[in-house]
């Protein structure tokens, strides 16, 4: 199981000291929510943090465009030093072509569904990406709280990846906390993202990361 730190919390003005206390509290991943202002409301980066952040960290950088036409985008994401580049089903007519995009670029490619898209719509997909991102909140915002439909969305989509006998992993991604992190995994994701649960006023981010880690071993 691995933890995303993302960024969208954090203080940026101290980002990279932010980033290395998440890491030493066990962050695997960095995760950097990119937003356009169309696809979602806010705006939020884009390439120039990546790509300054990215001779501080040997951590994968796990780049998630929240971006309507993200074919414009991955060139540059690429170029910046992303290893892994997720774009949502529902910003793109063309997904497959994507997909098979990114991984020609020798990256590794991820697909995002929101909550209102059935995780069945990607079944013929499955075989170009290497990870699925399943939204537990509507995309646009850190600090919502997790939607616990998430839970049956992953088990279904679980199988359908196990059915397909397919090495793709899962990441599940807002409102995760250490109250719900360890369902969230046995309900059979890989990687969980996090935002508030690990950026906020009342914890260092690397205290906050080995209690997220904790629970996710053993339960809140
Ligand atoms: C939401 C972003 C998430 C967000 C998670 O649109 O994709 O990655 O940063 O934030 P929390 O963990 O606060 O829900
Ligand atoms: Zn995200």
């Amino acid at each position: 199981m691995r933890l995303a730190a993302s960024i969208l919390s954090a203080d940026f003005g101290r980002l990279e000291e932010q980033l290395r206390e998440a890491i030493a509290g066990g962050c695997d991943w960095i995760h950097f929510d990119v937003m356009d202002g169309h696809f979602v409301p806010q705006i939020t980066f884009g390439v120039p943090v990546v790509a300054s952040l990215r001779p501080r960290f040997t951590e994968p950088f796990d780049v998630h465009l929240m971006v309507e036409r993200p074919e414009h985008q991955i060139e540059k994401f690429v170029e910046a030093g992303a290893d892994l580049i997720t774009f949502h089903w529902e910003a793109t007519a063309h997904p497959h072509r994507l997909a098979r995009l990114i991984r020609e670029s020798g990256r590794r490619a991820g697909i995002a569904i929101n909550p209102g898209t059935p995780v069945e719509v990607l079944t013929d997909l499955l075989e170009e990406v290497d990870v699925v991102l399943v939204m537990s909140v509507d995309p646009g915002y850190a600090g919502q709280a997790f939607l616990p439909r998430s839970l049956g969305r992953v088990r279904r989509l679980k199988r359908v990846i196990e059915q397909a006998g397919l090495p793709v992993e899962i990441e599940v991604d807002g409102g995760i906390n250490p109250t719900n992190a360890r369902s969230v995994y046995e309900a059979g994701a890989d990687i969980l993202v996090a935002a508030s649960a690990l950026f906020n006023q009342r914890l260092s981010p690397r205290t906050a990361a080995e209690q997220l880690k904790a629970a996710l071993r053993f339960g809140a």
